[in-house]
């Protein structure tokens, strides 16, 4: 039997669980072409929420079309521009020749030979010509606008790591020049999520960036406890196993409600099961992911200072007031200037994150790791 639990892939139909609020919320705006800001700590399900939102605003609303363009591997302006005019392409196409007929005739001076393959529309790829297109960006930019325009739809254009903008060039520029076109198209919203939240927020909400104010921002929350537990039951329900609330309740506690490893513990002791789950079930699924992790940890760990490594330890032990002289000591932490030296580095390394000036772990299953099998405490 497949398994019945996902991780690593967006989760779908009977394994998005929860997010009624959220999804609501997003198909409301994407229908009523509100500019959106979605962000995340890595793999709370951005994704998956937009693309469960947008599965619903396009089936209420025959004339809505959802762009989605993912930055992950995208790193200059170029690529940018590249991404974004296939997505275009893609999502305003229900065919092939319907596809090749839109990139000739709004594309032409990008592509001057227009060559696609066999397979399934997700496979399209569109070269442009780079001389041609660092002549006159501004045309790709507005392709989407244009198409909407000529075909009567609205598109939601939806930008996956949007954050990485800003590691282009010349960022500022670029994102002036975004910004400027996107906000004249009438037939556009665009959704822009990204995990990085330091960077998303410094684009977004500082008044000297060109993206300030430009939508409605929304900060994902895990999931609550409840609903996961109603998730965990019915999906070993659904395969013929059982599962009690405590028992649910230990695996959404041991992971901190963190959605990526939910699903993965989850996994991991559905298949630990015969008919009946047990808590002791759950204690041997967490060490063996946490043992499949390891190497990957102590990789990371390598990479710290040790002052960044006595601020991980100090936090390790539960220290709340980390810049007290008497914390300090204990811990070797020289100052509060370096104590806000290394928070800031574990941020950007993407260790910790710094939700209003609270700072906390990103992933359970490390600060699992670090506490009990690094400091050993
Ligand atoms: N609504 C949901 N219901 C159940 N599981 C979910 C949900 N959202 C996310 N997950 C779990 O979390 C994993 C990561 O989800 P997703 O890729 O959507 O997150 P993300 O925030 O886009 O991650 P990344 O930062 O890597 O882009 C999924 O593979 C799935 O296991
Ligand atoms: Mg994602």
């Amino acid at each position: 039997m497949k398994t019945p639990f996902v991780f690593g892939r967006l989760a779908k139909d009977n394994n998005f669980t929860d997010r009624a609020e959220e999804t609501a919320h997003l198909v409301t705006n994407f229908k009523s072409l509100i500019n959106t800001i979605l962000i995340s700590p890595r793999r709370w399900g951005k994704s998956s929420l937009v693309f469960k939102a947008a599965s619903i605003a396009m089936k209420e609303d025959k004339d809505l079309r959802i762009c989605l363009v993912d930055l992950f591997n995208v790193r200059s302006e170029d690529q940018f521009y590249t991404a974004l005019a296939q997505s275009v392409i893609k999502s305003t196409a229900t065919k092939w020749e319907e596809a090749v007929a839109n990139a000739s005739r709004f594309l032409s001076r990008f592509v001057p030979k227009v060559s696609f393959g066999t397979g399934p529309m997700d496979e399209l790829t569109v070269d442009l010509n780079m001389e041609e297109l660092r002549r006159s960006p501004d045309e790709i930019l507005d392709l989407a606008e244009k198409i909407a325009k000529e075909k009567k739809l609205r598109i939601v254009v939806c930008i996956d790591e949007f954050q990485n903008i800003s590691s282009f060039g010349d960022s500022l520029a670029f994102q002036k020049k975004l910004r400027s076109h996107f906000q004249q198209h009438e037939n556009i919203a665009y959704c822009l999520y990204g995990s990085k939240r330091h960077m998303m927020l410094e684009v977004f909400t500082d008044y000297s960036m060109p993206f300030y104010k430009f939508g409605d921002i929304m900060f994902l929350e895990k999931i609550k406890t409840p609903d996961w537990v109603e998730f965990i039951k019915s999906t070993f329900d659904r395969t013929g196993k059982s599962i009690s609330d405590e028992v649910c309740g230990e695996i959404v506690a041991r992971v901190q409600n963190h959605p990526y490893y939910v699903q993965q513990l989850a996994q991991q002791v559905w298949l630990r099961t015969g008919k009946v789950a047990t808590i002791d079930a759950v204690g041997e699924a967490h060490s063996t992911i946490t043992a499949q992790l390891s190497l990957m940890f102590d990789t990371i760990t390598q990479t710290l200072t040790n002052q960044q490594l006595s601020l991980l330890r100090a936090m390790s032990v539960g220290e709340k007031n980390l810049t007290s002289q008497a914390v300090m000591e204990k811990y070797g932490l020289s100052s509060p200037t370096v104590i806000s030296r290394a928070r800031k580095a574990l941020v950007g390394k993407d260790i910790l994150d710094n939700i209003a000036g609270n700072y906390s772990f990103q992933d359970p299953v490390y600060a699992y790791w670090l506490k009990h099998h690094y400091f050993q405490l």
